[in-house]
């Protein structure tokens, strides 16, 4: 009995900690190859780093519309703070 009752508690940490990893999942490197990687080479958007906050803005909204590839605005956000703060030659966008 009391076994089982650990065996419940073990479970339901890892379930937790589980959640919490695939929360950290939406991390702007990860938001990066999963929207960014799939047309073009990475090398075409290394060479724009250092560009200002309109640039990015504009362009992922340009990217997404291409394929109407919907994005819900909290990851945007994430990802034109991430291009636009990116210095020139940053990982993992330049390798
Ligand atoms: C549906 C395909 C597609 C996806 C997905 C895509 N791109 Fe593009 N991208 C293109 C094409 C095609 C071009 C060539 C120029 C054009 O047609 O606008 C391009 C050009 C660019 C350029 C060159 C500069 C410019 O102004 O044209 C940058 C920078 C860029 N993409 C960044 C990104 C980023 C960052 C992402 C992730 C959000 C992304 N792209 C996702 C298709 C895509």
């Amino acid at each position: 009995m009391q076994r089982t009752v650990l065996w419940v508690i073990i479970c339901i940490f890892g379930c937790l900690s589980l959640a919490c990893a695939q929360e950290e999942n939406t991390s702007a490197e990860d938001l990066y190859a999963r929207y960014c990687r799939g047309c073009h080479s990475s090398a075409i958007t290394c060479l724009e780093l250092g560009q200002d906050r309109t640039y990015w803005s504009t362009t992922l909204k340009r990217m997404f519309k291409k394929d109407n590839t919907p994005i819900d605005a909290e990851d945007l956000q994430i990802l034109t703070d991430f291009l636009t703060s990116a210095d020139p030659g940053a990982k993992p966008v330049c390798n």
